[in-house]
Formats: structure tokens, sequence, C-alpha cells
């Protein structure tokens, strides 16, 4: 059985003090979470320190939503890797699609960063997915192949066990509408076939590949009685804990 992983990304959302209290009420949930479940929250860079501090000594594992591809130097305004590690972090969502819509985020720059934070030890969550116009045209494959294949370019099988892939259809996030389960397990199955062919079967077997868009109480169950879907990268949802507890509880 292959292990799963509930993450929740913030966004721009919970200053310090919101992000502490919220970390804090989400120990008791994560505790019960399944053995094979790995259960992840992604604040702000600046919310980061406090809920590091909250979540010591309990099994949430804490997330960047970005890093630098740089090591350190004149680089205004960004975070390296050396900082989220000493902060605590240990893991961080590279190439969501609001950071390559938004912030012009390409396949090579965010493959860059995939490395970077590999080799500095990082758990990367690397997320692909398609917009609705490129899915309307037919273009669903052409760009999950692209997506997967260039962000991984260079990642070695052995280094692979650090790595998440997130399947976010663009048209899913933030809107209430969820890809069916059938379509998001269509979609992982392809995700998983093009690992195989980069790297390995045994590689692409062993990786959780999450679902994100729209996910919440009601649809989790669902999402994850699929054969492909092997988590969930939540958004508006994992911001309060009346709505992420249940998600990190799917299997009760
Ligand atoms: P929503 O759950 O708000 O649709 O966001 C999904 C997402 O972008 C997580 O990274």
């Amino acid at each position: 059985m292959r292990n799963v992983c509930i993450a929740g990304n913030w966004k721009m959302n919970m200053i310090p003090s919101e992000g502490k209290a919220f970390a804090a009420q989400l120990i008791d949930a994560a505790s019960k979470a399944a053995e094979n479940e790995t259960v992840v929250v992604a604040p702000p860079f600046i919310t980061i320190p406090a809920v590091i501090e909250a979540v010591k000594g309990s099994p949430i594992k804490v997330a960047a939503q970005n890093m630098s591809d740089q090591a350190s130097g004149a680089f205004t305004g960004e975070v390296s890797a050396d900082m989220l590690l000493d902060a605590g972090v240990t893991y961080v969502i590279l190439g969501h699609s609001e950071r390559r819509a938004l912030y012009g985020e390409d396949d090579a720059f965010i493959n860059r960063k995939v490395r970077y934070a590999l080799e500095k030890g990082l758990n990367v969550i690397l997320c692909v997915g398609e917009t609705l116009e490129e899915r309307e045209s037919g273009r669903l494959e052409q760009v999950l192949q692209t997506q997967v294949t260039e962000g991984l370019k260079d990642v070695s099988a052995s280094q692979m066990a650090d790595v998440i892939i997130a399947y976010e259809p663009v048209w899913a996030i933030g809107t209430g509408k969820t890809a069916t389960a059938d379509d998001a397990n269509s979609a992982h199955s392809f995700i998983r076939g093009v690992v195989a062919d980069i790297l390995s079967e045994d590689v692409a077997n062993n990786l959780i590949i999450q679902y994100g868009g729209s996910v919440k109480p009601n649809n989790v169950k669902s999402l994850m009685s699929m054969e492909h879907i092997d988590g969930a990268l939540v958004g508006g949802a994992s911001l309060t804990v009346e709505q992420f507890a249940p998600i990190v509880q799917f299997n009760d």
C-alpha cells in the first residue's frame, strides 16, 4: 500500500498568531491520522516559525509555499533552502499554478528549484495541472507530460523518495468545481505512467500523487478511494480546523 499525504496550502492567509493557534488545534486530528499518512501545513514564510513552534513534538510537518533556486546573495525578496531548513521546514511546494500563472514561473525555473531543494534534503511537492482551455482543446495529456517531464528533469530515482506530485487542475482551484473522482484518477494514472517512462515502474508505483482543487470534507473520501489518488493538497478548506480536521481524518 502506498503512503498518503494530506497537505494544507494556506496561500497568503494566516498571520503568525492565527497560524500558531490553528496548528495547536490541528495536533489532535493529526495524531489520529492513519499510520501511513503524513500531515503537512504550508504557511506563508512569515508565519512558519510560529507554526514550527506550535507543532513541535507532534506528527505535523511544515512546508514552505515556494523557495529560491539560489543559495544566497543579492536576490531581494527571496528565501533560500538553508533558511527554510534552519527554521525546521521539511517540505516545499514548487510549481503551484498560481506561481506559474501570476509570477511567470516556467518548467525550467521550477526544475532548478526542484533539484536544489532535493539536493538540500527538502521534500518536494511538485504541482502540475492543466487550465480549462487546455483540457477542452484536448491537450490535457500533453500538458501533464511536459510539466512532469520538465519538472523532474535530472532528478534521480533515489531522489524520488522525497518527491510528491500534486495534480491540481487549474479550473478546479478555488472554484468549488472538483474534478470527478474518475477524471482525477485517470489524470493521476497518466502521471504515474509518465513517471514510469522517465524513471522506473518501481518509482512510479511508490510515488504519492495528491489531488488538489476544491477538496472538502464531503468529497475527500470518494477522491481518496481511487486507486491512483494518494493524498490531497487543500487550499480553502485547510484554513479552518472544522474543515481540515475531517479531511486529515478521511479514513475514520
Ligand atoms: P482550493 O482547495 O481552495 O481549491 O485550492 C487548491 C490549491 O490550490 C491547493 O494548493
